[in-house]
């Protein structure tokens, strides 16, 4: 089966086997190349030399914050404590949906990754910590597990190299603050997963209380690349700055939506209009939000640049996750972030009352606004309760909240107006 809408225009690297059956299991796997770079890491390179060339790759962490891989296993204590390493494959910001396609086309793409990432800091254990709701992936997953134990990748002395790593795939329960890094970690303790004051940090003490390196799983299916090909190879990608290719999940208004993996100096008007056909016919593109929800709203007009973290940056938003939604002129920019909002608010695990009770004034005033109850004094009061939810919680998710009531105000505050004084909306039906 072909995967939907490939394009010529793409880079793919990850998702190079997306729709290939035959490419799931480990020798179709195999075949195609797999476990090789395993190989070269265990038999030729130390820890510290795979480290050093997924540092030098520039690989950026594609969970979210952008931050660098290698820099981030460098900072794992070497002493004689366990350690873990923990593959964040939650994946429940809105509009993301490339995780899930990693897994389910090459679970071994990503199991490569995570057992060179375990070797390169020394981890004896490795958590997948994967969305409850991926029923189907979670067998996928599993199946694979049982080959590479079968297969002496993994367990004790892992290819005769001395190198001991055990994995273990684990269910989420359906909350979205599952995904951030210290609820994760709790939620894998068999807690609520609330997130934990920060510092410390996971790598001093993360899992179990013990050194802990948490990456995404595109993250991680980077890393058997890089190892087998060089930092060099993986460079001729991207920009300085952000090397590589990403994979974007584009939803929403779009005639052609999907995941397409893309060299991350790729113009993001092209990625809309041409891999994912703009608009549907006869319908002019109002916004589009590049990262996931949690990421600024660009105005139609801004998304001439290229997707790298710096560039979506100078446009006014983040990469984010890579998920790319797309609203075109029928869309109520109100009722877009009051549902978005609605979403935060039900998901805030409620420990910081800026977040708590924030959210949930947002939600009720965007809700009048909408239903034409609105009052012009709630333009200042939404900005007035998003500036006091931003940077001041212990997560940011608070942040994340503000982030879509202050850019649509910024940028489509006739929408508000229009709610507020006419009882209108200027949505195109
Ligand atoms: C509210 C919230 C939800 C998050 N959800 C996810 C998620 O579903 N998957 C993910 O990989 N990272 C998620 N993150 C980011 C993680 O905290 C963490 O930064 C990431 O897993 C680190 O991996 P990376 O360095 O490979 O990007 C979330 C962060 C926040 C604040
Ligand atoms: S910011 Fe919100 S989600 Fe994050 S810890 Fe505080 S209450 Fe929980």
């Amino acid at each position: 089966m072909a995967y939907p809408y490939a394009d010529p225009r793409e880079t793919r690297l990850l998702s190079k086997h997306f729709g290939e059956k035959d490419a799931i299991g480990i020798d179709g796997w195999i075949e195609r190349g797999g476990y090789r770079a395993l190989k070269k890491a265990l038999g030729s390179m130390s820890p510290d030399e795979v480290t050093g060339v997924v540092k030098e790759s520039g690989l950026r962490g594609r969970g979210g914050a952008g931050f660098p891989a290698g820099l981030k296993w460098s900072f794992m204590p070497k002493d004689d404590r366990p350690r873990y390493l923990v593959c964040n494959a939650d994946e429940s910001e809105p509009g993301t949906f490339k995780d899930r396609e990693i897994m389910r086309w090459t679970p071994h793409q990503l199991l490569e990754g995570c057992i060179i990432a375990g070797y390169a800091i020394q981890a004896e254990h490795c958590y997948v910590y994967i969305r409850g709701e991926f029923v189907d992936i979670v067998r996928i997953l599993n199946g694979a597990v049982g080959e590479a134990y079968e297969r002496g990748y993994l367990g004790r002395d892992i290819l005769g190299s001395g190198f001991d790593l055990e994995l273990t795939v684990h269910l989420g329960a359906g909350a979205y603050i599952a995904g951030e890094e210290t609820g994760l970690l709790n939620s894998l303790e068999g807690r609520r997963a609330e997130p934990r004051i920060k510092p410390p940090f996971p790598a001093q003490r993360g899992a179990f209380n013990m050194p802990t390196t948490v990456n995404n799983v595109e993250t991680l299916a980077s890393v058997a690349h890089i190892v087998m090909n060089g930092a060099d190879w993986y460079r001729q990608w991207g920009t300085e700055k952000s090397p590589g290719t990403k994979l974007f999940s584009c939803c929403g208004h779009l005639q052609r939506p999907g995941n397409y993996e893309v060299s991350l100096d790729f113009n993001l008007r092209d990625l809309v209009y041409e891999l994912c056909g703009g608009p549907p016919e006869g319908r002019a593109l109002l916004a589009v939000i590049p990262g996931g929800s949690s990421v600024p709203i660009m105005k139609a007009d801004e998304i001439d640049c290229d997707v790298s973290y710096e560039g979506i940056e100078a446009a006014g938003s983040m990469l984010g996750s890579g998920g790319l939604i797309a609203m075109d002129e029928s869309t109520c920019m109100v009722r877009a972030v009051r549902k978005m909002v609605e979403f935060y608010a039900h998901e805030s695990c409620g420990q910081c009352t800026n977040c708590r009770e924030g959210t949930a004034w947002l939600a009720k005033i965007l809700q009048r606004i909408e239903r034409g109850a609105g009052r012009e004094e709630d333009i200042p009061l939404l900005l007035d309760i998003s500036a006091n939810m931003a940077g001041r919680t212990i997560c940011p998710l608070s942040d994340s909240a503000a982030v879509p009531v202050v850019s649509s105000i910024q940028k489509f505050e006739h929408e508000y107006l229009a709610h507020i004084r006419d009882g209108t909306c200027t949505a195109v039906r």
